[in-house]
């Protein structure tokens, strides 16, 4: 299924190359590359913390439970960025359970999962044109929630899904394992509701993005990390009347 198509600049820093590309759904077929891929960019990040590789068995199954996984294809059809999107459903790793979601809810959450550019091809706004465009597919389904979790050490991340509107509800660690005694990394959790109602804000607060103890503190205390500023790198939390999901 096409999503999209356009150009973009290739190497934005060096050599600048303009080159087409288009957006599709990926079938399983092309999961093996999918996951080359996630390993090329883990391989090259300077924090690997930040990225929760997943399987390739994990996704298979995954994407045969109804999982989808866009793509973004350069002009010789090679993947060089792709966002995996996840139905949860009642499942007890629905991330809605860890923001105290309704459980009549859980059916309309929609899992963010990874989303990851290769080097050459950053600074095309893909993140946010795969985000943009999964959210136009699951509306028309009746899908209602986006979750998705963020390491608090990738600022450009965290910038781009609180763009689109979700916002910060949880700070904890994920991923680990028990059986490993494994304490898991340190994510945010966000959330958007995509037919969000109104509500009445009662409380302002500023925090630096990395000083993360006062924002742990603030969201115990019922604030939501409402908007993350570019330049200044500055969160605004926000206290509402009601904070009910
Ligand atoms: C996070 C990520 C998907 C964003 O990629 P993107 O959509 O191309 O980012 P943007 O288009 O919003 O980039 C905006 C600016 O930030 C820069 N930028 C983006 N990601 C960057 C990174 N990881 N390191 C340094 N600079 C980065 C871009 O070059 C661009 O700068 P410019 O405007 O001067 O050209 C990408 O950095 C990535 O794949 N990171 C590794 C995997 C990851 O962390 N995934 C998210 C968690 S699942």
């Amino acid at each position: 299924m096409m999503l999209g198509k356009g150009n973009l600049i290739k190497n934005k820093h060096t050599n600048m190359e303009l080159e087409e590309y288009k957006m599709k759904l990926l079938g399983k077929d092309r999961l093996r590359e999918v996951i080359d891929l996630q390993q090329h960019v883990y391989d090259n990040l300077p924090n690997k913390d930040v990225l929760y590789m997943d399987s390739y068995e994990d996704m298979l199954s995954d994407m045969e439970d109804g999982a989808r996984v866009i793509g973004v294809l350069n002009s010789k059809d090679k993947i060089i960025a792709y966002r995996y999107i996840g139905f949860p459903g009642r499942d007890e790793r629905n991330m809605g359970y860890d923001i105290g979601m309704q459980p009549e809810q859980m059916d309309k959450v929609v899992h963010l999962e990874t989303t990851v550019v290769d080097s050459k091809y950053r600074g095309n706004d893909l993140q946010n044109l795969t985000l943009v465009a999964a959210k136009k597919m699951v509306v028309q389904e009746g899908y209602q929630h986006f979750i998705c979790t963020v390491s608090p050490h990738n600022f450009f991340s965290l910038y781009n899904i609180m763009k689109n509107g979700l916002k910060i509800k949880a700070l904890k660690r994920k991923y680990g394992s028990t059986e490993k005694g494994d304490d898991g990394l340190w994510r945010f959790i966000l959330h958007s509701d995509m037919e969000k109602q109104i509500l009445n804000p009662v409380d302002l607060v500023i925090s630096k993005w990395a000083n993360l103890e006062m924002q742990r503190d603030l969201i115990e205390r019922g604030y939501i990390g409402y908007e993350l500023h570019k330049d200044s790198q500055q969160l605004n939390y926000v206290k509402f009347e009601e904070a009910k999901i």
